[in-house]
């Protein structure tokens, strides 16, 4: 069955990248089921990434999600969350130009925290972000929901 999974271009890459990345989702096939350029507010940061409030770099994460337009997408295919995190590459960029060449944070990311996209880890976690960002989408019935 198809899944979703929630897809952020974060900011900067959001202006600099979005063409480029949003050609290779429609190459690998996806559905990009929802679309949408939002600035985030530090509430809205904080709650979207509340698994990390403990972190030590949660609040420069807050603020650099916070200072320019985000691309929030809801993704779908088969294996969506698996095959989105392949194309996003590992979160730390010199770990992904060493495993991943070719992917997302090999080619755009800056360090470890500016690392241009994020993917949800799951598909609940998927569902539950889905929800937070874009509401109810159960009327998008193709989607077996897991
Ligand atoms: P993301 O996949 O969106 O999930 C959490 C984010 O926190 C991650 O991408 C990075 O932007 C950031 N992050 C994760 N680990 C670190 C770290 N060790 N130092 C700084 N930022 C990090």
């Amino acid at each position: 069955p198809k899944e979703h999974t929630l897809a952020v271009i974060k900011p900067d890459t959001a202006e600099e990248h979005r063409e480029e990345i949003l050609g290779e989702i429609q190459s690998k096939s996806f559905t990009i089921t929802r679309l949408h350029e939002m600035v985030l507010s530090r509430e809205v940061a904080e709650e979207f990434y509340k698994e990390h409030r403990d972190k030590p770099f949660f609040s420069q994460l807050v603020d650099y999600m916070c200072r320019g337009p985000c691309t929030m997408m809801i993704l779908t295919k088969e294996n969506a969350v698996e095959e989105w995190r392949a194309m996003m590459g590992p979160t730390d960029p010199s770990k992904a130009r060493e495993k991943a060449p070719e992917s997302v944070r090999a080619r755009f990311a800056k360090d470890i925290l500016e690392n241009t996209v994020h993917g949800s880890s799951s598909a609940k976690h998927a569902q539950e972000k889905i929800h937070f960002i874009f509401g109810d989408i159960s009327s998008e019935s193709e989607v077996i929901s897991t």
